[in-house]
């Protein structure tokens, strides 16, 4: 079938790109607010933007129910070096992660609701998932602006990788890390179900 997007309704745009864009990791994204509210979220819109400097982006897409911007863009907007955390997700904490998905009132805290552990970072104000393998710590660099959606680039200024997972020269071990992947709708897929293609004739960095 030949589609044209702009023929098509929201629900379909949203259907076909996250039902196509499979597997998409999961940042779990902890910001605070200028109070000192914490704030927990997954986002897939997410991935890297480069290694040098390190950067990543997420895109926070759409509103709250009632019509306010999501806490966590609200948290990233209310200062120009605000500060985030982007968790990665693992089979063990993959429940709880969705947990922080639910819509609660600004300022009110998903680590608490979830049953994720803060920890505290050690170059942002934002804490940490204790529970999660690898912590990005970031500083936001630009806010783009695309429609309705706000792509959100981060530097990282600070990381954390679990030691069971690094080998020689910082090779991750991926059976060890378990990542999680977002399908579509409420479906996620593991990711250590691996394979290997030997036909790097590339320079990868
Ligand atoms: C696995 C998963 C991935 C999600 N990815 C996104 C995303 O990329 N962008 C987005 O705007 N919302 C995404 N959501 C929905 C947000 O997590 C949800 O709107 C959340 O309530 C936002 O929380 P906040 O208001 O505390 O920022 C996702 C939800 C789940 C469960």
């Amino acid at each position: 079938m030949e589609i044209n997007s702009e023929e098509i309704p929201f629900d379909v745009r949203y259907k076909l790109l996250t039902g196509t864009i499979v597997p998409r990791p999961i940042a779990l994204v902890s910001t605070i607010s200028p109070n000192g509210d914490c704030n927990l979220a997954p986002f897939s819109y997410f991935n890297i933007v480069g290694h040098n400097p390190m950067a990543l982006s997420f895109s926070v897409a759409g509103i709250k129910p009632n019509r306010s911007n999501k806490d966590t863009f609200t948290n990233i907007a209310a200062e120009e070096k605000s500060e985030f955390v982007i968790n990665i997700v693992n089979e063990a904490i993959a429940v709880k992660m969705a947990k922080t998905a639910t819509v609660l009132d600004y300022g009110v805290c998903e680590f608490e609701y979830s049953g994720l552990t803060k920890e505290k970072s050690l170059t942002v104000k934002p804490y940490r998932v204790k529970e999660s393998p690898v912590s990005f710590e970031c500083e936001t660099f630009k806010i783009i602006e695309v429609g309705i959606s706000k792509l959100i680039i981060g530097l990282v200024k600070h990381l954390y990788v679990s030691d069971e997972l690094l080998e020689d020269n910082f090779r991750v071990n991926q059976s060890k890390l378990k990542a999680v992947g977002r399908m579509a709708g409420s479906s996620y897929c593991v990711s250590t179900n691996l394979f290997t293609v030997d036909d790097e004739k590339f320079f990868p960095l």
